[in-house]
């Protein structure tokens, strides 16, 4: 991982390397619920206005987040500056076949009133093969459609059967629960990745808020100066190798967590941390949320 100088020039945002060689910010922006509300709209698209200001030009969406309704909200945020913005949008299992992966892709473009995603994910492994989804997104890769191609919520055995796959191999990411409450991918999936120098983008990094009420990490961020989101993302954000998605429609708590990076966990702190939340002590089925 390295700091790279933001498009808003004056801000240094850390980053992390796809297999591409392409790099993306270590902190990117979530979207689940993101345009569900009328009334939060106003404040969503400036909180995501100002992600990008900062250095946090990662947004990550799915053509299930509230029906398209994400996407059209993404699509008024970025007016005027898709070329800062690093799109990951997910297609549904159900719409995974090869002429269905294309046609979800089509309607999503349009949502989001662009011409191309940057990195389109499979949103979890459906009945359809997965030879047939990696088919899809190969033919939109040549049609300029999308840039790059990932999955999320792949199991050990799905990441071997799709590493064996023609294509398999040009997997950018694996997007997955990944907190410190949520350990279990460490037992093996992630020294796999790892090994295949595949980045994580860990989703529902703060477990949808609640992990910020656990005394634990309340109290570790107390004694380190920090509040327990900072604390719970700096954790994730320290790994190097992991891309990082809060969700927030909301302008102040967007500051707090991208404060994350002023002030990053030592080692010794990591350590700390990784004593009050346990890692896995046997291997264990994919968690999801
Ligand atoms: N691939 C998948 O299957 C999958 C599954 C789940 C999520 N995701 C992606 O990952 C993103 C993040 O995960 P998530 O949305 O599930 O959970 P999350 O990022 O762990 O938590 C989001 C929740 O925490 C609140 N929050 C954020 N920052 C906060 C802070 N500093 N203090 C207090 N509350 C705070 C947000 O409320 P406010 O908005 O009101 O601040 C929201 O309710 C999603 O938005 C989505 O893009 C992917």
């Amino acid at each position: 991982m390295k700091q790279m100088k933001s498009d808003a020039g004056q801000k240094h945002f850390k980053t992390v390397k796809l297999p591409s060689g392409e790099e993306v910010s270590a902190l990117g922006m979530g979207t689940w619920c993101v345009g569900d509300a009328r009334a939060k709209r106003k404040e969503e698209i400036a909180t995501l206005r100002l992600g990008i200001e900062l250095g946090a030009t990662l947004i990550d969406t799915a053509e299930m987040y509230g029906d398209g309704r994400a996407e059209e909200l993404i699509a008024e945020a970025i007016a005027g500056q898709r070329d800062r913005v690093f799109i990951v949008d997910k297609v549904l299992p159900s719409n995974a076949s090869r002429s269905g992966t294309m046609t979800a892709c089509e309607r999503s473009l349009k949502r989001l009133r662009t011409d191309r995603i940057d990195l389109y994910l499979l949103h979890w492994r459906g009945e359809v093969p997965l030879a047939e989804t990696v088919a899809g997104f190969e033919e939109l890769k040549r049609a300029g459609k999308i840039r790059y191609f990932g999955v999320s919520n792949l199991d050990l055995d799905e990441m071997k059967q799709l590493w064996k796959l023609p294509g398999g191999r040009e997997v950018q990411t694996n997007q997955l629960l990944y907190n410190l409450s949520r350990r279990s991918i460490e037992w093996d999936l992630l020294p796999w990745l790892q090994k295949h120098r595949i980045p994580v983008m860990a989703y529902s990094p703060i477990e949808q808020a609640r992990l910020l009420k656990d005394k634990r990490l309340q109290k570790f961020a107390k004694q380190t100066n920090r509040t327990p989101a900072q604390s719970a993302l700096g954790w994730l954000v320290a790994k190097g190798n992991v891309i990082v998605i809060p969700k927030t429609g909301n302008r102040e708590r967007l500051k707090e967590n991208f404060g994350t990076l002023q002030n990053p966990l030592s080692a010794v702190e990591s350590k700390e941390l990784e004593k009050l939340f346990p890692p896995p002590t046997g291997p264990s089925p994919l968690e999801m949320l």
